[in-house]
């Protein structure tokens, strides 16, 4: 499974794409509003930290804006992902931008229907706000099964499952268990996911044992 953050703090970016296990980056208008940065500048600075797709969202609703949007966006570096949202404006960009070749991540998706739409307009990558789902006091992770579910019923289908909203490390868990092939991650749950009191108190044992022997390796 691909790890992506979820955030446009550079910074954040910076040191989780250090551990060498980051594949991506996404953004949206409210972590950019986050950042306190221009979001031009902002994205190009994040696409020349991490190779892997970096998505920056249109903020219009009609074809015909988010597609100049959508291109303009896509010109400010090679690995740039175009957000766009989840409505009919929102596909048939997707669609213009495909065959244009720029990779498109249809985001705000919250039922299967949706998520059939976005693969049948060809998006590179599909975002189900399992979190939002859960808020609502729904299963989010279900709709992540529904949506497996359909897209292995059709091979050709190239759409990515992006598990997006995260809220906790057992959302990242089960969308591996489910075979999704993205989850974005908001930095502190990804560092969660290395954390364990076990492997603390382990090595911290193997440690004073170690300085016992009074031995070194270098
Ligand atoms: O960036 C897309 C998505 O992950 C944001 O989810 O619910 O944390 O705003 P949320």
């Amino acid at each position: 499974m691909k790890f992506f953050v979820d955030t446009a703090d550079v910074a954040e970016i910076k040191d989780i794409a250090a551990t060498g296990l980051l594949d991506g980056v996404t953004t949206n208008p409210s972590l950019i509003l986050k950042s306190g940065r221009p979001m031009l500048e902002t994205i190009k600075e994040i696409c020349s930290i991490v190779p892997g797709p970096v998505s920056a969202e249109t903020v219009s609703t009609d074809y015909k804006t988010m597609l100049e949007e959508g291109r303009k966006l896509a010109k400010l570096a090679k690995n740039v992902t175009v957000k766009v949202p989840l409505t009919p404006d929102g596909l048939k960009t997707c669609k213009a931008l495909r065959e244009e070749g720029t990779m498109v991540n249809v985001t705000l998706c919250f039922s299967a229907g949706q998520a059939l739409l976005a693969a049948k307009a060809g998006a590179s990558f599909i975002s189900p706000f399992v979190g939002r789902i859960d808020d609502q006091g729904h299963d989010g992770m279900e709709l992540i099964h529904e949506i497996m579910t359909i897209y292995t019923q059709y091979p050709h289908f190239k759409t990515e499952v992006l598990v997006a909203s995260v809220r906790h490390t057992q959302h990242v868990i089960q969308a591996a268990k489910m075979g999704a092939h993205v989850a974005t991650v908001p930095p502190n749950i990804i560092r969660q996911l290395f954390k364990h009191v076990l492997t603390d108190n382990g090595l911290k044992a193997f440690l004073d044992d170690w300085a016992k022997t009074g031995q070194s390796i270098l």
